[in-house]
């Protein structure tokens, strides 16, 4: 990640050290991924280092994995390990706190944590928020590369206008940039249910608490 190029990165340094205030000693916490995740893994590092504190990350992408390794934060698994909470940015935040997530391609590792932890701080500057979902950002999905084409028309058949092949996850998996006129709250099971999704970057109705400026 290009630190220099962070867009509202003074907010998201913000939110970084709002959210590393919260780390204590011995918990186990699921990591996001983008711009926000990384700057706060960053300001977590920096605690455990200065506190040496002994904490376990479960990452959801190489990058926030890096990251860990460089400040000596040890790794754990969703399968070995309880979460005792988590964090992550978003896309889209809505007055429900729906969220669309993924720009960064991670939102499979990510709903994994975010459904392993009794909450996920949402970290979101004020370019994030939306009166509807969908109205700035596509819905991305991720897809088994052999069923692209499948997948593509069966998202068309549930109203998508646009899917839009933006390239690889770090699962080798592609990611289809979804754009839909009207987002409601059964679209993601709906997405979820044609053969060759793997997870799309809808989050309805999930156990979060949104953190802002
Ligand atoms: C990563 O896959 C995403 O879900 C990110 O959390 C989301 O794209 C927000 O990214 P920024 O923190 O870079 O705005």
């Amino acid at each position: 990640m290009d630190i220099n190029n962070i867009t509202n990165k003074e907010q998201k340094i913000i939110l970084a050290k709002k959210l590393a205030e919260k780390v204590e000693n011995g918990q186990t916490i699921g990591f996001g991924s983008g711009s926000t995740s990384y700057l706060t893994a960053i300001e977590i590092g920096k605690k455990v280092k200065e506190n040496k504190l002994d904490i376990k990350a479960i990452p959801t992408s190489k990058e926030i994995e890096n990251v860990c390794n460089v400040y000596g934060i040890k790794l754990g698994n969703l399968v070995e390990d309880s979460i005792d909470w988590s964090f992550d940015g978003a896309d889209e935040v809505d007055p429900d706190d729906n969220l669309i997530k993924g720009m960064g391609a991670a939102m499979f590792k990510e709903k994994l944590n975010m459904v392993n932890s009794p909450i996920t701080y949402i970290l979101v500057d004020d370019t994030k928020f939306v009166d509807k979902l969908g109205k700035k950002h596509p819905v991305p999905v991720e897809v088994f590369p052999t069923a692209v084409k499948y997948v593509s028309a069966e998202l068309k058949g549930l109203g998508a206008t646009e899917t839009i092949f933006r390239g690889m996850t770090e699962n080798q998996n592609a990611i289809l940039d979804t754009k839909f006129e009207n987002i409601d709250v059964s679209l993601e099971k709906k997405i979820k249910q044609i053969p060759g999704v793997i997870e799309s970057g809808l989050f309805i109705g999930y156990k979060v608490k949104i953190i802002t400026v």
